[in-house]
């Protein structure tokens, strides 16, 4: 049932296109208008939305950082990220007008369980994103949108990462419609450009022979560090989480702008660097000053890693290793870069003898809190 693969989670990577697929299927007009009937939640209900939380564990809470972004952009209504772990303890200002998001592969993790109940109980609205069909999370929430990604059986999580952040922005673009949007062109354009994606993805999947050779270069190092701006940031945290879990190496991601007011001190030489670059089309300020985090860390002898977008040249005088993805919006891009980490942290483990399934001290679903 691994359909040839060694591992299901390499499987599952390469499932990704046609999960994204999948999820955008029949949720798009032709007329670039967003169809999210199903979510039973009525364009009135949308109107009134005045707060958003997007509430999740693990690699969906990585999810919902990258979702903030696109969300509030598109939207500009404000939203903020929260570990379901913290969320509850703390008294959060809810309301009828909060929309909460609930983001959940398995549906059934209890921090997050808990936490929508909170919600709830506050009488907030909440709109789960999940991918397993009458699991208890959506059957408590008011609404719900199906990722579509198939079962995952690897407890890392992959194909749901790609297809949540898929189903974020069809959210995030269908609220923006509803409301009626400062940046409508902006929304149409990039409804093409998602349209788009599941077929970059299955040509960036075909282009990872770079990528398994770097892992076994990368398999005996102690610590790996993963550095991003914007949407690049939370792809950094993904990054660490699947090498920390699958290879049990110490890896931590930061934002590229946090390096100098402490962890730079970490670099030493030879620690790898894995660095997100946004596309140099997008708000090049960004581009430019990842790129300037990058040689700060190259002169402190870090080995850089760097992924950035096709075309993007220059980049490459500050790379030890590059990457190159397809070019999307920035907004859309951690649909790409994600992909290699994927990859690279499922490598390493299994060079290093590891259950990449199964790793140690882990469960797929987290049912206690
Ligand atoms: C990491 C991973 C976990 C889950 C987390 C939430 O690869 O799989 O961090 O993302 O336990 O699980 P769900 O999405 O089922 O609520």
């Amino acid at each position: 049932e691994k359909g040839g693969y060694d591992w299901f989670m390499l499987k599952e990577i390469d499932e990704q296109p046609h999960a994204l697929a999948d999820t955008l299927r029949g949720r798009l007009t032709d007329s670039g208008e967003i169809m999210l009937d199903e979510v039973r939640l009525t364009d009135q209900d949308l109107r009134d939305v005045d707060k958003i939380f997007i509430v999740a564990c693990g690699t969906s809470f990585n999810t919902g950082l990258v979702a903030k972004y696109a969300i509030e952009h598109w939207t500009r209504i404000p939203c903020e990220v929260e570990l379901a772990s913290e969320f509850r303890y703390r008294d959060p200002v809810l309301d009828r007008s909060t929309l909460v998001i609930v983001i959940s592969q398995s549906g059934e993790t209890m921090d997050t369980i808990m936490a929508l109940r909170h919600a709830k109980g506050q009488k907030a609205r909440v709109l789960a994103i999940c991918n397993t069909n009458g699991s208890t999370i959506p059957r408590e929430s008011d609404a719900v949108l199906y990722t579509r990604g198939g079962p995952e059986v690897a407890v890392a999580s992959t194909k749901a990462f790609l297809t949540q952040l898929a189903a974020c922005y069809l959210v995030g673009l269908h609220l923006a419609q509803v409301r009626g949007v400062k940046y409508a062109d902006e929304v149409g354009a990039v409804l093409a450009e998602l349209q788009a994606t599941p077929d970059k993805v299955a040509r960036l999947l075909s282009e990872m022979t770079p990528v398994r050779q770097l892992a076994r270069d990368l398999s005996a190092a102690p610590t790996v560090l993963f550095i991003g701006r914007h949407v690049g940031y939370p792809v950094a945290l993904e990054g660490a989480l699947k090498l920390k879990e699958l290879a049990y190496i110490h890896a931590e991601g930061f934002a590229a702008g946090e390096l100098k007011h402490g962890p730079i001190a970490l670099i030493d030489e030879g620690t790898p660097v894995i660095c997100v670059v946004p596309s140099p089309r997008g708000r090049s300020i960004l581009r430019d000053k990842i790129v300037s985090n990058i040689q700060e860390v190259r002169a402190r002898g870090a080995r850089t890693i760097v992924i950035a977008e096709e075309g993007d040249l220059d980049v490459a005088q500050f790379a030890d290793d590059l990457i190159y993805v397809p070019a999307t919006p920035t907004l859309l891009a951690p649909l790409m870069t994600a992909v290699p980490m994927q990859v690279l942290a499922a490598e390493i483990a299994a060079t290093r003898g590891h259950d990449v399934d199964q790793p140690r001290n882990l469960a797929k679903s987290v049912t206690v809190e």
